[in-house]
């Protein structure tokens, strides 16, 4: 073996997601034996009925044709301008066009004057989140990030990579992150003597919490934030995956104060996962070394360009077409609004989500001291909670449900920061997190697998606490 040294390394924990991924197939085939139908309840994927690519590339050639219309070349032999800058080395923000639709469209959406030249291209929000990490680890200080509890496992994943990063989580209620913690947590870091830069979040149906944060939670949040001189990282995928109707949609933190505030878009949802689109948006000024004043865009920029160097210009050209729409003539206009994009997904979603929420209602909606679940506003989950002591939602238990009922479900209890556990040693052993946005079939059969995977688990839960 070689000789080679890294005494200060420690190996990263295994994630309960992983862990299960590991163990399906065997307690699939154990259920398939016993002639079991498999329950998909688990995964966040976006649904296949709503992600099939084939639509997309036609509307995208035709863009792409388009544009190469407007350049009006005659010479066969000439490249067309979009297609050398495609499949050339670009710069780190990637082609202005993508940003500047981006600017427009998102920016009306959400009231904010978004200017293109800050935003940020990343490889999807996570992404974002490796880059806003990053910045904050570079002074070598000990760093506290603060978040909710439960949290989502990319961002405990990626703050876990850092070994003088820890979390300092803040319990929720209905409405969010509890005020009072959340200011308590941020003097405690502080006395604790770590570095203070950000609260991560997912304000929009939360994963894995399976709720909207309300309007009044959000302000008490970000005022608590701008006293402590602390970021609002908005982690977004699912703003437009929201059910709620316009007029009482909350506003995301970045609509509230672009200062204070660094979001996080991105298209896997809207769009495609695979293309790995993504943007980092942030108006806020920081106090560096030497009392400088810079914008935190900049800063970002030079992180990512140090990282990532060149975007895929290819794949942010393709978000661009997303954003255009070939009107009747075969002219191609921006859109107005990213919404009828997401309206799209929503018709499946929607559907799911009432599905899911009727089937629970109907089937444990008499048994409200025993079991109550969310009702996001946005979002792919439901948290489901035993209201009796009867289950630990332990490994074991996960395990039970696949083997002997065929259903699979991610347990909540892993995506709970070490401090949470600590304050709680029984924190998220009592939920489940039923996701409704993905099943392997499209149409009629979607809706029936998916009844049939809700009434099996109404079963099995109240078979767990007969
Ligand atoms: C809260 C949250 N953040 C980030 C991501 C990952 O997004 P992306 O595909 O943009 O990296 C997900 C995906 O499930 C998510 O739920």
């Amino acid at each position: 073996m070689a000789n080679l040294e890294a005494p200060n390394l420690k190996l990263q924990p295994v994630s309960v997601t992983r862990k299960m991924a590991a163990s399906l197939p065997g307690l699939r085939d154990l259920a398939q034996k016993k002639g079991l139908k498999i329950h998909h309840l688990g995964a966040g994927y976006p649904h296949p009925e709503v992600t099939d690519p084939r639509d997309f590339l036609r509307h995208q050639a035709a863009y792409f044709a388009h544009l190469e219309d407007q350049e009006g070349l005659n010479d066969e032999s000439q490249v067309p301008e979009y297609l050398r800058e495609s499949y050339s080395y670009t710069d780190t923000l990637g082609p202005i066009s993508a940003r500047t639709a981006f600017a427009e469209v998102y920016g009306r959406d959400w009231g904010v004057a978004i200017d293109p030249n800050r935003v940020i291209p990343t490889v999807g929000a996570t992404g974002g989140i490796n880059l806003i990490c990053s910045m904050s680890e570079r002074p070598g200080l000990p760093v506290a990030y603060i978040t909710d509890a439960p949290t989502y496992a990319g961002f405990t994943a990626r703050a876990g990579l850092c070994q003088h990063a820890r979390i300092y989580s803040v319990d929720m209620d209905e409405e969010g992150a509890l005020p009072d913690q959340f200011a308590a947590q941020i003097e405690q870091a502080r006395k604790d003597g770590y570095f203070v830069p950000f609260y991560y979040s997912v304000p929009d149906g939360h994963n894995p919490a399976g709720f909207s944060f309300s309007q009044r939670r959000r302000e008490e949040l970000l005022g608590i934030a701008k006293r402590e001189g602390i970021l609002i990282v908005e982690d977004a995928p699912y703003v437009y995956i929201n059910y709620a109707d316009a007029a009482s949609r909350p506003q995301p933190f970045f609509a509230l104060d672009p200062e204070q505030t660094v979001h996080l878009f991105t298209g896997s949802k809207i769009g495609f996962p695979g293309p790995r689109v993504g943007f980092f948006y942030s108006e806020a000024i920081l106090k560096i070394a030497d009392g400088q004043e810079v914008s935190l865009s900049e800063m970002a920029l030079t992180e990512s360009s140090s990282d990532l160097l060149f975007q895929n210009p290819g794949a942010l050209r393709g978000f661009e077409a997303l954003l255009h729409n070939q009107t009747d003539d075969g002219e191609f206009e921006l859109l107005h609004s990213m919404w009828p994009l997401a309206e799209r997904k929503l018709v499946v979603y929607r559907e799911n989500r009432e599905i899911m929420l009727n089937i629970l209602e109907r089937e444990l909606g008499a048994f409200p001291e025993d079991f109550s679940w969310t009702h996001p506003g946005a979002g792919f989950f439901t948290v489901f909670t035993f209201k009796t002591d009867k289950v630990q939602t332990d490994d074991a238990f996960i395990e039970s449900l696949v083997a002997d009922h065929g259903i699979v479900v991610i347990p909540m209890y892993d995506f709970y920061p070490e401090d949470a556990k600590a304050r709680n040693p029984g924190a998220g052993l009592d939920q489940l997190r039923l996701s409704f946005c993905f099943s392997e079939s499209v149409g009629d059969e979607r809706r029936q697998d998916l009844t049939e995977a809700v009434e099996a688990s109404c079963k099995a839960v109240k078979d767990a606490i007969a």
